[in-house]
């Protein structure tokens, strides 16, 4: 039989490796990132932004975009996907902030509140809001084009921490009370994985789920059968890439050249088809 300090001392180092573990979704250094890797956090599944292929690989428009800036600066590419129930898209800029990346590729909407703790690049793509519904929804906007009042007494899933949560807040408002933003209402669920907004949408749990159009079409194309994009709400976004504010790696100069110089290439064009067929 074990000693009692034994049995602790097991117990401790048990709590440190666990702990150990799971800062590691924050920093860098403790899952031992070479100085010669470009760390790039993203959130799948974003299709064709980021998303699994069948190997299991995190793939899409945003990794080819983060490979040609690693390449530009000389780097090795490591992806980090913050996905799953708890972790999620929401955890991107934190992560980003404690040095757990040093860049963020997530098909992420440059806006103002983001700007106070991140720096972005250039644009790299325009993007609106999409209403994803299952196929044999009733749902519909006059020219595709939904305005708030089409979404009374609609309810909705929507991701955490993204620019959908923010367009519910500013339009629908009185819809989202729970200040930690977790819990379902009648009129909205709100989660961190979109894996699971699908999920829930074709199991009738929600009516309409409110993401990118782009991620939507992108959902649609890959379950053809059972969803569509029911039309969409004009936001105007563009996406970015992301790193720390104030950029104390001086990686923006680098990551905007690339993004330019893939639009004048013509290489932009490429990769635009590539993954939008
Ligand atoms: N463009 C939206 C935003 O910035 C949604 C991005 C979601 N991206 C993702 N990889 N899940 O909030």
């Amino acid at each position: 039989m074990k000693s009692v300090p034994q049995t602790l001392f097991v117990i401790s180092v048990i709590i440190a490796v666990v702990i150990a573990f799971s800062a590691g979704f924050y920093t860098k250094s403790s899952l031992g990132s070479p100085e010669d890797t470009l760390v790039v956090g993203t959130s799948t599944p974003f299709p064709p932004f980021e998303f699994k292929n069948e190997a299991g690989e995190v793939v899409g428009f945003d990794i080819d975009l983060a490979r040609e800036v690693a390449n530009a600066l000389g780097l090795d590419l490591e992806i980090r996907d913050l996905s799953g129930p708890v972790i999620g898209f929401d955890a991107l800029i934190p992560t980003l902030g404690s040095g757990g990346v040093d860049m963020i590729a997530a098909g992420m909407s440059i806006n103002s509140e983001r700007t106070e703790y991140v720096d972005f690049s250039i644009p790299y793509y325009d993007a609106n809001q999409g209403i994803l519904v299952r196929r044999d929804s009733l749902f519909s906007c006059p020219s595709s084009v939904c305005e708030a009042e089409h979404l009374e007494g609609v309810k909705i899933i929507i991701q955490i921490g993204t620019t959908s949560q923010s367009w519910v807040e500013s339009n629908l408002p009185g819809i989202i009370t729970d200040p930690n933003r977790r819990l379902a209402t009648d009129e909205i669920i709100q989660v961190s994985d979109l894996d699971l907004i699908i999920k829930l949408l074709l199991e009738g749990e929600a009516d309409v789920a409110i993401l990118d159009e782009p991620a939507a079409e992108g959902f649609a194309k890959q379950d053809i059968a059972n969803l569509r994009v029911a039309g969409r709400l004009i936001t105007d976004e563009q996406y970015g890439l992301v790193v720390q504010k104030g950029d104390p790696q001086n990686l923006l100069p680098t990551i905007n050249e690339v993004i330019t110089e893939l639009m004048r290439s013509g290489r932009y064009d490429e990769l635009i088809a590539k993954w939008f067929q």
